[in-house]
């Protein structure tokens, strides 16, 4: 990998290292990305490569306008035509039939491909530079919260990759929800930045995938260790409350002085667009153990709920 890293805020100049075989990390609403050329297996490897990523775990790729769908999907199931139009461009993910000309390497050799429109500008701006479909997980190295700021990405990635698009702080600050729309009614893979009740009322029979087992069968990276700071993390409030805690909430808690620090969010959506970069400064602090008070998993909050009982399971 060549370093030191390239840091722009040109989508143009970042954009030429896909265009030339290599990768990029990039802005998005929800979290940055880490992309390479989606028709390219060679470099689709060096994304896995960079983020110590299982092969066994599939990878979204990224379009700049949703008419590209058909390029890379085999098929575009009435479900999935009508969640694109209300949803997309946005934090949305669709799990379509897989196109020939998508290597399976992409899709960690299943026969669907996951697809995105971002609606971030920078990531839009980029995506048209490359003129091609972006394969990019997440931005971190695998096993490690999400990153929503480009300081983030370089502190994980910094001397595996060439090259990061700067934008500002990711406005959701979680990923994308991930909904499997290979089959009317549609599948709910991951909670994610859309709510439930924002598909209901585009796909009223959509399900959540409830059982564990058909959310590992359907959604490998979902069997996979996510999310997870260095700190523990709990649900809820730890007692005693041990040397060097940090309380994250929309309530201020009880013994307030005894933690190291505390964030009190106004709303889930500001609980949900901190946690990761709240995760980390934590981690950065020297933190022994964050507690995340448990919100209503409504909106937001079901994704948010999420994402931290999988941290406390790391
Ligand atoms: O918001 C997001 O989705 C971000 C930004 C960069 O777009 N990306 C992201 O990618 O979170 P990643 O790789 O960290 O998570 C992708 C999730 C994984 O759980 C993966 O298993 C699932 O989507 N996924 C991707 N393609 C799939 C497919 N064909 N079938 C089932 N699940 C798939
Ligand atoms: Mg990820």
């Amino acid at each position: 990998m060549p370093s030191p890293i390239l840091l722009t805020d040109d989508p143009a100049v970042a954009a030429r290292f896909v265009r030339d075989g290599q990768i990029a990390a990039f802005p998005t609403e929800t979290v940055y990305g880490l992309g390479a050329d989606a028709l390219d297996a060679r470099a689709v490897a060096q994304v896995f490569a960079a983020k110590g990523r299982p092969g066994d775990n599939p990878l979204i790729v990224h379009l700049a306008d949703v008419a590209e769908v058909e390029r890379v999907a085999a098929r575009v199931p009435d479900v999935a035509a009508r969640l694109l139009a209300a949803f997309a461009p946005g934090p949305l993910t669709l799990v379509l039939p897989r196109g020939e000309r998508v290597p399976s390497v992409v899709s960690a050799g299943l026969a669907t491909v996951g697809v995105r429109i971002p609606s971030h500008p920078v990531a839009l701006a980029f995506l048209r530079a490359c003129g091609r479909p972006v394969a990019a997980p997440s931005a971190n190295r695998s096993g490690r919260p999400s990153p929503t700021t480009w300081e983030a990405v370089q502190a994980d990635l910094g001397g595996r990759i060439p090259c990061i698009l700067r934008g500002g702080r990711s406005r959701a600050g979680l990923e994308s929800t991930v909904v499997d729309a290979t089959e009317d009614p549609p599948l709910v893979l991951r909670a994610g930045a859309v709510s439930l009740e924002a598909l209901r009322t585009v796909a009223p029979n959509i399900r959540l995938a409830g059982a564990l087992e058909d959310a590992r069968r359907r959604s490998p990276g979902t069997r996979h260790r996510h999310y997870a700071p260095r700190a523990r993390v709990v649900l809820g409030v730890p007692s005693p409350i041990p040397p060097g805690a940090v309380y994250l909430g929309l309530i201020a808690p009880e013994n307030a002085a005894q933690y190291a620090e505390v964030r009190v969010y106004p709303s889930a959506e500001a609980y949900a667009r901190d946690l990761f970069a709240a995760f980390r400064e934590a981690d950065a602090a020297g933190a022994t153990l964050i507690a995340c008070e448990p919100v209503a998993p409504v909106g937001i909050g079901l994704a948010l709920m999420d994402r931290i009982r999988r941290a406390a399971e790391g």
